[in-house]
């Protein structure tokens, strides 16, 4: 993209609301903003709550208060928000058991379960009510989980593709798997998985995760940055949920990106740690995207199935490829 003689890259830090209103002077005959900047790790938002409100929710706000007062209010606005806004509305012991097919929709109350949530529903609430109040066009998706290849490496999906990739290239070294450790002279440790030729010893660390029981609804993140875009191209402003309709334990993700490079049993690869929990977890998200589908005329193309394999394939292949 940086080679394309259309694309500018302007510099400055959404947090500071001059830099913001600077950037957008040089910028307000331009047709369409979309607001994608966050600090979107849910985890690292316990941590770092206050960076997380002023990058996630006031950076939201820089933006819109900086189109009203440059009189920007014909240009189109996108707001990226987020399925994590639902928090622990529903109780998956709930969504499981009960004989109703639970999902969350534009109509779902929010109960946000960390600092991002929250600062997630502010930016949110704010493009309601530009909206409302200022007639501006601007629309908010409601984003589930999406994902894909350029995903960062520390949220969950990507984490255990990059270590599949890097752990199937360890195993390419040319060294015999010797099943069970019992002739050699030393204590395994838990922590660590073994290979041994000859007299040799090899170690790789497993796969260190928290909750594997949260459900989600992971998409393609190719298919939801085409439904941003058609929000922007509607007549009126809305706000659409996106999703793929259907929900996946981390525990399933881990069955079939384990099994699509031939382990059926990745249990003996896996730890789980008590860094990787969160102080409160969101249990359950699965989204209904009729909305979407029928105004927008928007559907996900890409299956569950399909998003792990692909994610794999690319982590595979990019080890294989890297001199690790
Ligand atoms: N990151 C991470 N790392 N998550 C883990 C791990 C781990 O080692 N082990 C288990 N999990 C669980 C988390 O507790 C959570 O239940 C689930 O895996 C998904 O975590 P993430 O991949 O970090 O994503 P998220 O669901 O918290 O948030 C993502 O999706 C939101 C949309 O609902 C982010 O992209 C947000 O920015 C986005 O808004």
């Amino acid at each position: 993209i940086l080679n394309n003689e259309n694309f500018n890259l302007a510099q400055g830090d959404i947090t500071d609301a001059f830099s913001v209103s600077r950037i957008l002077k040089e910028y307000v005959h331009v047709d369409e903003i979309y607001n994608l900047a966050a600090q979107s790790h849910v985890a690292v938002s316990f941590k770092q709550p206050a960076l997380t409100w002023d990058i996630t929710g006031k950076g939201c706000l820089n933006i819109l208060q900086s189109m009203i007062d440059l009189d920007m209010l014909s240009v189109r606005f996108y707001q990226a928000s987020s399925s994590e806004m639902y928090g622990k509305n529903f109780d998956t012991r709930d969504s499981l058991l009960s004989n109703v097919e639970r999902y969350q929709d534009e109509e779902t109350k929010f109960l946000p379960q960390s600092p991002y949530a929250i600062a997630k529903c502010a930016a949110h609430y704010m493009t309601r009510l530009v909206r409302e109040g200022y007639g501006m066009h601007a629309s908010a998706g409601i984003l589930f989980n999406h994902e894909g290849p350029r995903r960062g490496e520390t949220f969950v999906t990507r984490k255990i593709t990059k270590w599949i990739g890097e752990y199937c290239k360890w195993k390419q070294k040319g060294i015999r798997l010797t099943p069970g450790v019992h002739d050699i002279d030393f204590t395994p440790n838990p922590d660590l998985i073994y290979r041994v030729a000859h007299d040799e010893v090899k170690t790789f660390p497993k796969l260190r995760l928290g909750n594997l029981e949260a459900y989600r609804d992971w998409g393609y993140a190719g298919d939801y940055v085409e439904a941003m875009w058609m929000m922007l191209q509607q007549e009126s402003p809305d706000d659409y949920v996106i999703c793929t309709g259907k929900t996946h334990t981390i525990r399933e993700f881990l069955g079939v990106a384990f099994s699509h490079v031939g382990i059926k049993d990745w249990s003996n690869c896996v730890v789980q740690d008590p860094e990787f929990y969160r102080p409160a977890e969101v249990d359950y998200l699965r989204g209904c995207n009729d909305k979407a589908v029928d105004k927008l005329g928007w559907t996900p193309k890409h299956s569950f199935e399909e998003l792990v394999r692909m994610m794999v394939d690319h982590d595979v292949k990019k080890h294989r490829n890297d001199n690790i």
